[in-house]
């Protein structure tokens, strides 16, 4: 049975999506006809922001993106992706040091299972160095993340902080 190639998934934690996410998601939005943003649920205890809050972000981020949906998984990405009839996995390269994390992890979904592909899409040099746990450490650290992620996880992480102070 011929894949269908016209779709793929993007995984990721997303905590927080970032400008280097966005790019990713603007770039792969333009090759498939369908774009799964895929929020990984797995290990919600460590994470800042909920699976819904993620979806939620990550849902106004890329609202006017047409052929974009955000979804949540739990368990294996093969298995979610087999349930939903997608061969395509998206991921994002920034440095050379991403490379070695990527390349063991597309390995490994391969022999997961042999009919998922990932495909690497590079990032805008602008962003090569940004990423979710640097926003993190800087946040908790009261510095300003507002030119690495997109407004509305700029609103989510200052209500997070809003919160705490208010406690
Ligand atoms: O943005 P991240 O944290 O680098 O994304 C990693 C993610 C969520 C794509 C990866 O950990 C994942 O696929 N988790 C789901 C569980 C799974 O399939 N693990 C096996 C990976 S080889």
């Amino acid at each position: 049975m011929a894949k269908n190639n016209k779709i793929a998934i993007y995984p990721g934690s997303f905590d927080p999506l970032t400008n280097g996410h966005l790019d990713i998601i603007n770039r792969a939005a333009l090759i498939f006809e369908d774009l799964v943003i895929a929020v990984a649920a797995n290990s919600e205890k460590d994470t800042l922001f909920t699976k819904d809050e993620r979806v939620d972000i990550i849902s106004e981020a890329t609202s006017s993106i047409e052929n974009a949906r955000v979804e949540s998984f739990n368990g294996l990405l093969v298995d979610y992706a087999k349930k939903n009839n997608v061969f395509t996995i998206i991921r994002g390269l920034r440095t050379l040091s991403d490379f070695e994390y990527e390349f063991r992890m597309a390995i490994m979904n391969r022999s997961l299972d042999s009919s998922v592909e990932t495909v690497f899409l590079m990032t805008d040099e602008k962003y090569g160095h940004i990423s979710s746990s640097f926003v993190k450490e800087i946040y908790n650290l009261d510095g300003d993340v507002g030119s690495f992620v997109p407004n509305i996880a700029l609103s989510y992480l200052n209500n997070l902080k809003n919160e705490k102070n208010n406690k």
